[in-house]
């Protein structure tokens, strides 16, 4: 049986990369009937973010003592459970600030744990702990246009941060959708989701 993790990170109730992540999601549950889903948004469940308390427990070992070190360190387990279990990850991520959101980011830092997701091996370095093959899909929505060989290619951090990280956890079969001009005066948002659109279909064929 397989299982999916989706993970969406906009706030808005219009927003176009949940819309396209939630369709590929779909699609995958019709051509899986019997696989898994399992879905947060970061930013509307408000994923903490770690302070130094949290990083004694998380990172430090320690028992947690207080109500927040618990909270933080089950919602961390809860988090790398549902990552570890997955075969596929969809990630909805709309460029903020040419980054992805702080909440997505939020996510990630309870996820990347040493002793549960990497650690460190003799004579410096890291490892991953997570099992092999699986694949992810980023749909990345942007107000503007990012296409390699374009002057702004370069300012789009979202694509090179996700693939260093997936890389990290042994993640490489990644697949980018862009969703691209949702707010650029002259340009119809709806070119740019069509665009996409075609390129998802083509995922699931
Ligand atoms: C806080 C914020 C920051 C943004 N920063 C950028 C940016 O750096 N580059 C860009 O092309 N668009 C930027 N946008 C536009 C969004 O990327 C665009 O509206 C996108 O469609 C949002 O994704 P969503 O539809 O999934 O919410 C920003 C929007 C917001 C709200």
């Amino acid at each position: 049986m397989s299982t999916l993790l989706h993970i969406d990170s906009s706030p808005r109730s219009a927003s176009a990369s949940s819309r396209l992540a939630t369709t590929f999601v779909n699609r995958w549950k019709k051509q899986n009937p019997s696989g898994t889903v399992i879905h947060h948004n970061t930013t509307n469940e408000q994923v903490p973010f770690v302070d130094e308390p949290a990083l004694a427990v998380l990172y430090g070992g320690l028992a947690p003592a207080t109500d927040d070190q618990k909270h933080i360190l089950a919602l961390s387990e809860q988090f790398i459970e549902e990552f570890l279990a997955a075969d596929v990850l969809v990630l909805g991520v709309p460029m903020w600030n040419f980054g992805i959101p702080a909440s997505l980011k939020a996510w990630i830092d309870l996820v990347s744990r040493p002793g549960r997701t990497f650690k460190y091996v003799e004579g410096g370095g890291v490892a991953p702990l997570v099992p092999a093959g699986k694949k992810a899909v980023v749909f990345l929505s942007s107000g503007g246009a990012y296409q390699p060989g374009t002057p702004y290619e370069t300012y789009n951090q979202v694509d090179p941060y996700l693939r260093t990280i997936f890389a990290f956890f042994a993640i490489v079969d990644v697949t980018f959708v862009r969703i691209e001009n949702q707010n650029r005066s002259g340009v119809a948002p709806a070119e740019g989701l069509a665009v996409a659109e075609a390129q998802l279909a083509a995922l699931l064929a």
